[in-house]
């Protein structure tokens, strides 16, 4: 059979791949299950970059999962491993990435402040210098592409909830300024790359996710209180535990990312996408120790700095552009979360790393 390849732009191998793949499906899978769309994600051991992959494998894409395990793990993708379409590349983002792919998901970057101040330094350059490489990858292959950015672009709000539009209260010297800033920049970056080359961005702010998959130890509220309920210890609260969060389930964020994915080349962002619904911290606490049947009790500790009171998203533009909204409340999601830990916790080596 002779393939025929019309209307591509010289140079844009991404929209060739695609015309392959539709040209020879016509004659049958075989060759369809070998084209696939070929999609890059950064971070793709970490918690939400796993469950990426797997929707992705699930959607018949190829996936290349690039990382450099600062914070991922191989259990997060081990049972991939093997898999016909998924392929794994131990690298690290801050070095520049020659790949042939056809959409890149960047999702490479510490999400919790004890791992991104571990090394704050390495932070910024994962978020800044992260991002040129990979703009600049996709530049290169004429490809779309999506940042993971932050509601931590907006720092300690002054409006409440957070609109799109809202330029953000956020300190550039302080100790998550590493993050927030080069969270900040690196959107800055992706919406250049769009004004100046044309390149089809697209921009999230995540909100508060959690899910199976989520560190165990890495300071993050929903974790840190499922892990403690579970070994009987004390939950600690910062403050009165008065402050709120809004969380978001795992399985309805990457939802909304591959909906924001799919959008028109002028559907950029920044997009919010989280779930609205509020909680106190201390009602979540009060949560998961019914549902855990704990007898941990809930003690406070003094609030860090720079810790905001209030976070929640407005997502009334993720609602219109992508019809998106989240679909799993916090009583099931939490329930999944936490089968999810006491498997875990069931393992004697993270047990003990836990307790110790
Ligand atoms: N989980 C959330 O609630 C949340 C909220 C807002 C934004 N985000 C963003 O979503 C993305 C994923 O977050 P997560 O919660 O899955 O965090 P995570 O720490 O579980 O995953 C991040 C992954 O990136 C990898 N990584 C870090 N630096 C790298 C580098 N220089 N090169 C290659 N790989 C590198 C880590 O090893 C890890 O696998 C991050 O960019 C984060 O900023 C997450």
């Amino acid at each position: 059979m002779r393939l025929q390849v019309t209307g591509h732009k010289p140079g844009n191998k991404s929209a060739l791949r695609r015309q392959v793949v539709r040209e020879y499906s016509r004659e049958g899978g075989y060759m369809r299950r070998h084209l696939a769309e070929r999609v890059l994600v950064t971070g793709g051991s970490g918690f939400l970059g796993s469950h990426l992959c797997d929707r992705l494998l699930a959607e018949e894409a190829e996936v290349l999962c690039v990382d450099n395990f600062f914070t991922g793990a191989r259990r997060n993708i081990e049972h991939l491993i093997g898999h016909s379409r998924f392929e794994l590349m131990r690298h690290d983002i801050t070095i520049p990435l020659f790949v042939e792919v056809d959409q890149i998901y960047n999702l490479a970057c510490p999400a919790s402040p004890i791992h991104y101040q571990h090394d704050p330094v390495q932070t910024t350059k994962t978020s800044v210098n992260g991002a040129i490489n990979m703009l600049g990858l996709a530049k290169r292959l004429k490809i779309r592409i999506l940042q993971a950015s932050t509601s931590e672009v907006y720092g300690d709000p002054t409006t409440h909830p957070q609109t799109e539009d809202y330029w953000g209260n956020v300190n550039p010297i302080g100790m998550r300024s590493c993050y927030d800033e080069g969270k900040r920049c690196a959107e800055t970056l992706f919406f250049d790359y769009w004004r100046q080359h044309r390149l089809p961005i697209k921009v999230a702010r995540i909100f508060n996710t959690y899910g199976p998959r989520m560190h165990p130890n890495d300071g993050r509220v929903v974790s840190n209180f499922i892990v403690q309920a579970l070994l009987g210890q004390d939950i600690t609260i910062y403050g009165d535990g008065s402050q709120s969060r809004a969380f978001c389930y795992v399985d309805d964020m990457i939802d909304g990312l591959m909906r924001l994915m799919k959008t028109p080349e002028d559907v950029t962002g920044p997009l919010n996408i989280g779930n609205p619904h509020e909680v106190a911290i201390r009602d979540l606490a009060a949560q998961i120790i019914e549902l855990t049947g704990s007898r941990s009790r809930i003690v406070a500790r003094p609030l860090p700095e720079g810790d905001p009171r209030q976070r929640q998203p407005d997502i009334s533009r993720a609602r219109a552009l992508l019809d998106w909204a989240p679909q799993t409340s916090l009583a099931e999601g939490l329930t999944r979360t936490i089968s999810y830990f006491e498997s875990l916790l069931a393992e004697p080596g993270i047990r003990a790393s836990l307790t110790g």
